[in-house]
């Protein structure tokens, strides 16, 4: 494996002794051609040397003339609206299946499934939920909009999932939910939290907006919880532009989120009139189009997620070769990861101090898309905005919304977020082994001449 991944270097070794071999009896101008070969492939990207990559990782969505029709049907059926027709009920059929779960209720993203999950689970004004600060934005923003209090608890470095020993410390009389989150595909430690919430009777909503087909002890992540939502925007690995799911398995707590999620009509078969509304309820229905496009992709995700375990995989293997750089790590119970990131954490002491957005930098220059990752959401401009909302006022003292800012600090989740947390997309995933060997390159490239990238 080593051998393979610095294959280049070897040649580069051996080029530049053939250089030192022939400088003297060769004409001077094919020897410096030779060099600047050589200094090229050697140098990195950032500072103008030949990039390991030049060719991008597969593109996103992927989709076949089965996928149009499929589209096209819908529109020519001239029901657009999932009432009255059929499309996402079967999505959602083969949606339940999957999951291994009797109830999924379609929304039209994973957002509305959080909110609604919350929402049918009673949480409201004086309610405090608890949080990772390590997520997309939208698993936070569910929380205050109903007037609750989002309660981060610290993440666990070595995963970036909440820290599940630190979540008891953060519970009140006041809290009612949990949300962990599968961030990146990989599950939280679902062991420790679902004793936690059992013990102090709160609910588990989990997040699994990024881990579709990921396992925890052989159960699908989102399986495990009171809900479970999914996303289907555009950048997941199933996806039709926008929507989402809600899984569970409580018939009452189901029945309560399709409602939310449907003007509040109640169940067809408990409808004394058509126009039954006993539940709370706003329109969060997916429409036909959403439920074609993901009738096809469903078609490919198993396949497409074995690729993305075995790359994921592989990739991990070739960077313990590469001091400094590694995957994150992973929980015992997970017996599948479902990834939709390739998580890294990151040390800039073995990178000559080399800070890791350079790093990132760098490596984006050699054709490797690495991102910087997440930055902390507990310290963003929506919280204090939304603690200083009428509505937030009347249903929090003073005293406890003073009480919030002084404990509203993650100082793991802040390292991570400053100095080792990196990931890369999906579809990079998809790519070949050998896409996963210049991944490695790359990497090793520039830890080779990270001290002169400062
Ligand atoms: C972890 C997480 N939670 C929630 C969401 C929200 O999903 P959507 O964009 O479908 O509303 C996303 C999607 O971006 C996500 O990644």
């Amino acid at each position: 494996m080593k051998r393979k991944l610095f294959n280049r270097r070897t040649f580069l070794k051996k080029s530049s002794m053939g250089i030192a071999g022939t400088a003297g009896l060769s004409a001077v101008g094919a020897g410096s051609l030779y060099c600047n070969t050589a200094k090229s492939a050697d140098t990195p990207a950032i500072r103008g040397g030949k990039p390991v990559r030049t060719k991008g990782f597969p593109s996103w969505p992927i989709y076949d003339d089965t996928d149009v029709k499929m589209y096209l049907d819908a529109f020519h059926s001239k029901k657009w609206c999932r009432l009255g027709s059929t499309r996402v009920d079967e999505f959602e059929k083969k949606y339940a299946e999957l999951m291994g779960v009797p109830y999924v209720t379609a929304t039209n993203g994973g957002t509305m499934a959080l909110y609604a999950s919350l929402a049918s689970l009673g949480v409201g004004p004086g309610d405090e939920v608890l949080v990772p600060p390590y997520t997309f934005v939208a698993t936070i923003n569910v929380v205050p909009v109903l007037f609750a209090l989002p309660v981060f608890v610290d993440t666990d470095p070595e995963t970036l999932k909440i820290d599940a020993d630190k979540i008891e410390e953060r519970i009140t009389e006041h809290t009612r939910a949990i949300i962990p989150v599968h961030i990146g595909g990989g599950a939280c430690d679902m062991d420790k939290i679902m004793a936690i919430a059992k013990k102090h009777d709160i609910a588990v909503v989990e997040d699994a907006c990024q881990a579709w087909l990921g396992e925890w002890r052989n159960k699908k992540l989102g399986a495990l919880g009171d809900t479970g939502c999914f996303s289907f925007q555009a950048s997941k690995n199933i996806n039709c532009g926008e929507g989402g799911a809600i899984i569970g398995s409580d018939k009452n707590l189901m029945e309560l989120c399709r409602s939310f999620t449907n003007n509040g009509r109640a169940p067809k078969e408990k409808r004394a009139t058509f126009f039954g509304n006993p539940y709370p309820g706003l329109n969060h229905r997916m429409t036909e189009f959403q439920g074609a496009i993901l009738l096809g992709q469903i078609r490919r995700l198993e396949e497409q997620q074995e690729l993305r375990n075995k790359n994921g995989e592989y990739l991990a293997g070739l960077l313990k070769d590469i001091p400094g750089i590694s995957e994150i790590k992973m929980y015992e119970g997970q017996t599948r990861n479902g990834y939709h990131l390739f998580m890294m954490l990151y040390d800039k002491k073995l990178f000559n101090g080399l800070p890791k957005a350079k790093f990132a930098q760098a490596m984006r220059a050699e054709g490797i898309p690495v991102s910087t990752g997440y930055t902390p959401l507990n310290k963003q401009d929506f919280i204090e905005y939304h603690l200083n909302m009428r509505g937030f006022k009347s249903a929090f003292s003073k005293e406890r919304l003073n009480k919030y800012r002084r404990e509203n600090h993650c100082p793991a989740n802040d390292y991570v977020c400053a100095e080792t947390a990196l990931w890369m997309g999906q579809t990079v995933l998809l790519g070949t082994k050998k896409d996963m060997e210049d991944i490695a390159e790359a990497a090793a490239k520039i830890q080779k001449h990270s001290g002169k990238l400062l």
